[in-house]
């Protein structure tokens, strides 16, 4: 009976299957790897017709990666069993190979093609034999062969032709690091994804397939390094029992050309008990001081050292917080930062390790303008740092604002290695609810020209080593990753990590381009829909800009949790009050930085100082951020200060409900799942934009007494 039912059913329960089946919906866990069939006829053909076959020439664990990648992408895209070759036969074929492995390669190296790739670049060519055509991805080192690997995926996935493939790609910095702002109990610091992906309880004994697929997704970047816990460092990272799940971690990550870095605790030799959101000043040692001067603190670090590199023989180096928002450092016992970043160098340079001291300090006693401090502590330390430090400065003087100018000390530090952090997570700019694009903000750092030596002095060229010859360069973006399922807490602030990976490797690349890139790899080649996306992208950053904190107008959101707007905040440690920052009152609005205010515009190089210093050439995206300006200036639109402070608020806001419709318009053309997610987060961040205007201008208006223009 049972065996008869069974027969009769099976057919008709698979026929229903089969009809109500539909592809699985996209839950953004592959990010912009989605590797999905190629449905333009045309380039299929030409696809199939190049790679009839792939030879990965030799073993590495490396190559093993490249192969699986190679794999899980070109039989879905190209709907075909892709054949591996051991060696070039009649066919054309897609060859990966470093010269000692390939005679085409080692052609290749012979006519000088590899020469500068170095040890991470890679070279895609296309290189025709009789009747075939063999497109070589070549490279000096496997990790370059898999970076190239990635690229020419992306070029499937974005399709592109491969006819006249000629790439050659080198990255123009050397660290590219992802910070994590992570603690060991799970949560992130300024973190909007869900908690760490680090299962500290679970290492080193249990890997977590994610790991691995969190260095994929870096790798396919070109990211080489993670930081793995916060800057606001617990001690006990350091402890043996953690560096062992550190070292297991490194041993995932290794493959895929990524190196391991800790934040450390500058207070670690002593003893006593860290507390994220109180003492920080603890330790996992026995010493009574963690003086930088005293032999038996650099003893004590030189031997934490050696314990590490016995685990992680190619570990890369530790960040410091130090003297900063309540962390211990080298002041805490009358020495410079040059002295605690110098003995902690000394303790890593035989490893070949590296200090990153951040320059994120803002000491009340050094100036009364928050954003001259960093500056004013570190320009006497300039050329006294050893070789293997870098000092590491946020992209502004401030913190992360929608908006801010570059930080002056970049110019201002000739002789140290200036490493750049940007945050990808967005603290100051609607957390993981809003949709903000952030590659275009980068961009206008890196083209930011501090005139440091004369024009062309550019924020990228003093990155990238090229302004000053620097040999060692580096670049780190607080992450925005986390347990969720999609990683990043809101599709589209993955845009933000890719863009973060691309822009470290080669800051030259348009916000365009990488947006592009993106909305093809992650959403749709369909073009209507790449030039919808493309179009919100592109001017989201610039209408958070407006809706938060238009005019130059910084730090006036709510207190500690930094989403909703607090013009008013008024009370609590004077540099965080939003009153400190936007100095309204009945005659105008606005910071005077001015040469007659605190003269910050005196830490940038003529002619720039100049131009910042005066009314009339401030550009006016910095106008409040260095003058307090009368209600009834005339702006170049030729409407008041107070007018053009509520066009923007509501230009801001305007755009964000655009987006929305825009984005009701891909209904059907994109993933149903990603389609209604992100659906629901536009329309939060219209309830928190139009907050954010109201709030703001109201408050305002009690200084400006002036009504709302009818534009408004
Ligand atoms: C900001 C942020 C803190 C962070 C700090 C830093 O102040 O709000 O959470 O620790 O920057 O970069 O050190």
């Amino acid at each position: 009976m049972k065996i008869r039912c069974k027969t009769k059913t099976l057919p008709f329960i698979l026929l229903v299957f089969l009809f109500s089946w539909k592809a699985p919906a996209d839950d953004g866990y592959e990010l912009w790897l989605k590797y999905r069939r190629i449905n333009d006829e045309h380039l299929l053909r030409q696809y199939r017709e190049a790679i009839a076959c792939i030879i990965v020439p030799g073993e590495s664990e490396t190559l093993g990666i490249v192969r699986n990648e190679l794999k899980r992408s070109l039989n879905v895209m190209l709907g075909i069993d892709m054949r591996y070759r051991a060696a070039a036969t009649v066919e054309n074929a897609l060859i990966i190979s470093t010269p000692e492995r390939s005679d085409i390669v080692r052609q290749l190296q012979r006519e000088g093609r590899l020469q500068s790739l170095g040890a991470e670049g890679y070279l895609i060519t296309v290189v025709p034999k009789g009747k075939n055509k063999f497109t070589v991805v070549a490279a000096n080192n496997d990790i370059g062969l898999l970076y190239g690997v990635f690229h020419f995926l992306r070029t499937l996935q974005t399709h592109q032709s491969l006819d006249h493939l000629n790439i050659v790609s080198i990255p123009r910095i050397e660290y590219r690091l992802l910070d994590h702002w992570d603690n060991l109990d799970g949560s992130i610091e300024r973190g909007y994804a869900g908690k760490s992906l680090w299962e500290w309880d679970e290492l080193p004994k249990k890997i977590d397939s994610r790991y691995h697929d969190y260095a994929r997704a870096n790798a396919s970047i070109g990211i080489n390094g993670t930081v793995l816990n916060n800057v606001n460092a617990n001690p006990v990272i350091l402890k043996r029992e953690y560096l062992r799940k550190v070292s297991a971690l490194a041993n995932v990550f290794r493959p895929y050309g990524i190196r391991v870095f800790l934040s450390v605790n500058f207070s670690s030799p002593i003893s006593g008990r860290f507390e994220q959101d109180g003492n920080r000043k603890g330790g996992i040692g026995n010493l009574p001081t963690a003086d930088p001067q005293d032999p038996k603190v650099g003893l004590w670090w030189k031997n934490k050292v050696k314990e590490i590199y016995a685990l992680i023989p190619d570990f890369g180096g530790f960040v410091v917080k130090a003297n900063s928002e309540g962390m211990p450092g080298p002041q805490d016992y009358g020495r410079t930062h040059a002295e605690g970043a110098n003995m902690l160098a000394e303790a890593l340079e035989p490893f070949h390790g590296v200090v990153m001291w951040r320059a994120f300090v803002y000491n009340a006693d050094v100036d009364a303008d928050r954003v001259k401090r960093a500056a004013l502590e570190f320009i006497p330390l300039d050329g006294i740092f050893r070789s293997n430090v870098f000092v590491q400065a946020k992209n502004g003087p401030l913190d992360f604002q929608p908006r801010e100018p570059v930080q002056p000390l970049f110019g201002l530090m000739a002789k140290t290695p200036m490493m750049l952090e940007l945050q990808i997570t967005r603290e100051y700019l609607g957390h993981s609810t809003h949709l903000v694009y952030l590659a275009p903000m980068w961009k206008e750092y890196f083209q930011f020209d501090l005139f440091a030596k004369g024009p062309g002095s550019t924020l990228a060229a003093i990155v990238d080593g090229s302004l000053r010859n620097t040999q060692m360069t580096g670049i780190a973006g607080v992450a925005n990753t986390g347990s969720d399922r999609n990683w990043c807490g809101h599709f589209f602030a993955q845009a933000n990590w890719f863009a973060f990976g691309r822009l470290a490797w080669d800051h030259s690349i348009s916000a365009e381009q990488i947006a592009d890139e993106w909305t093809k790899m992650s959403l749709s080649n369909d073009s209507g829909a790449v030039a919808t996306v493309s179009s919100m992208m592109m001017g989201s950053r610039e209408a958070c800009v407006n809706y938060m904190t238009p005019l130059g107008l910084h730090h006036i959101m709510e207190v500690d949790v930094h989403y909703g707007p607090g013009p008013q905040l008024d009370t609590g440690r004077v540099d965080w009050r939003s009153t400190y920052y936007h100095r309204a009152d009945s005659i105008g609005l606005g910071f005077d930085r001015s040469s007659a205010g605190s003269n910050a515009v005196g830490q940038y190089f003529p002619p720039l100082r100049s131009v910042f210093d005066n009314l009339e050439s401030c550009p006016e995206q910095y106008l409040l951020w260095f003058h307090h300006v009368r209600w009834d200036h005339r702006m170049s639109s030729g409407r008041t200060l107070w007018d053009e402070l509520c066009v923007r608020y509501a230009a801001g806001t305007d755009y964000v409900r655009e987006m929305y419709n825009k984005w009701l318009s891909l209904e059907g053309a994109v993933d149903p799942q990603v389609f209604s997610s992100v659906k629901k987060k536009l329309k939060q961040q219209l309830v928190d934009a139009t907050v954010w205007k109201d709030t703001c201008l109201v408050y305002f208006q009690k200084f400006s007494k002036q009504p709302f223009p009818v534009e408004h």
